[in-house]
């Protein structure tokens, strides 16, 4: 693949050949010293255009763990007009040779628009409300990995991944309700309809507004985090309301079936959706996300850069 941007892009094809490269990249993050020359030479640019802590420093480790130089450029959104500038950035970034582009962006549609202006790869670490691919197929790999599941095509076929929360604002919830059908997996999406998208129908996955109805079925809890910074009308009365009917406490989390997991992108909100500390659950895998996070992206900038064996 020349660039990962979308999971619709990738496919199911796609989808399990990065979770098969991501499982040797495990097994170098797991040694004493987890580097290999695979992107020698190669320079990858993270382009963030929005604020992020985990997904920027999550690509800055997997380039560098593949001994790719990597340069960073920071920008806070106010200081920067769409359009021209945007594109007066990628071209004079692109002229310094620069073989991918990791890039986080609030506009939707941002990676393809640059593809007009830089013949690098181009990855997409989040556009707007739209896609957030590597969070789909880190917490693809999570899934596998905690489930002892083998990545092939329908390979979660069998369980019930519930997502509970602010579908509507999620590019996390986009890119994993596609991926995790697209692996065969029974998704069903819980919250307010007025956090819902208007229509779901194409994505064949079940709504529903009670949670206390679903959680003793679900194999994956999937909490979303209220995204307050993309709401501009009131579209839950009150967030101590959401949190009695949405949010996870000690309680709901003792109806969770045995051997049940639960998955946050992060950040958490602390008392709106998560009202209990993930190391109190008896399965969370909150930071198997996290260190799945960096072999899932060294699997996709190895995946886009085309660079050498692995395995030395
Ligand atoms: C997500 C994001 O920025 O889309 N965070 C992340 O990448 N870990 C989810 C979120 O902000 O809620």
């Amino acid at each position: 693949m020349k660039h990962v941007r979308s999971i619709d892009e990738l496919g199911v094809d796609g989808i399990v050949r990065v979770l098969k490269v991501a499982e040797h990249m495990a097994e170098v993050n797991r040694r004493p010293v987890p580097k290999v020359p695979a992107l020698v030479g190669k320079t990858v640019v993270s382009l963030f255009f929005e604020d992020s802590t985990r997904t920027r420093i999550s690509f800055e480790t997997a380039a560098r763990r593949l001994s790719a130089d990597t340069m960073t450029f920071s920008v806070s959104t106010s200081s920067v007009n769409k359009g021209e500038s945007l594109r007066d950035t990628v071209e004079t970034v692109s002229a310094m040779g620069v073989a991918a582009f990791v890039v986080r962006h609030k506009s939707s549609g941002v990676p393809w628009q640059m593809e007009n202006w830089t013949d690098a790869s181009i990855v997409n670490a989040g556009d707007g409300w739209h896609q957030h691919p590597t969070q789909a197929l880190l917490d693809c790999h999570s899934i596998t990995g905690a489930f002892g599941i083998e990545p092939a095509p329908q390979c979660l076929r069998g369980l019930a991944i519930t997502i509970v929360g602010d579908v509507r604002h999620s590019r996390v919830a986009r890119s994993d309700i596609e991926a995790f059908t697209a692996l065969g997996a029974t998704v069903r999406l819980v919250g307010p309809r007025t956090l819902m998208p208007p229509d779901a129908s194409p994505w064949g996955v079940e709504i529903t507004d009670d949670l206390d109805s679903v959680i003793g079925d679900s194999d994956v809890l999937y909490m979303l985090r209220m995204q307050r910074e993309r709401m501009n009308e009131a579209l839950v009365p009150h967030l101590g309301e959401y949190s009695t009917r949405f949010g996870l406490d000690a309680v709901r989390a003792a109806r969770m079936k045995d051997g049940a997991v639960v998955m946050h992108p992060g950040p958490m909100n602390r008392g709106v959706e998560m009202m209990i500390d993930p190391s109190e659950l008896p399965r969370s895998l909150v930071t198997n996300q996290v260190a799945s996070g960096v072999s899932v992206r060294m699997a996709v900038l190895f995946d886009v850069l085309g660079g050498q064996e692995v395995a030395s």
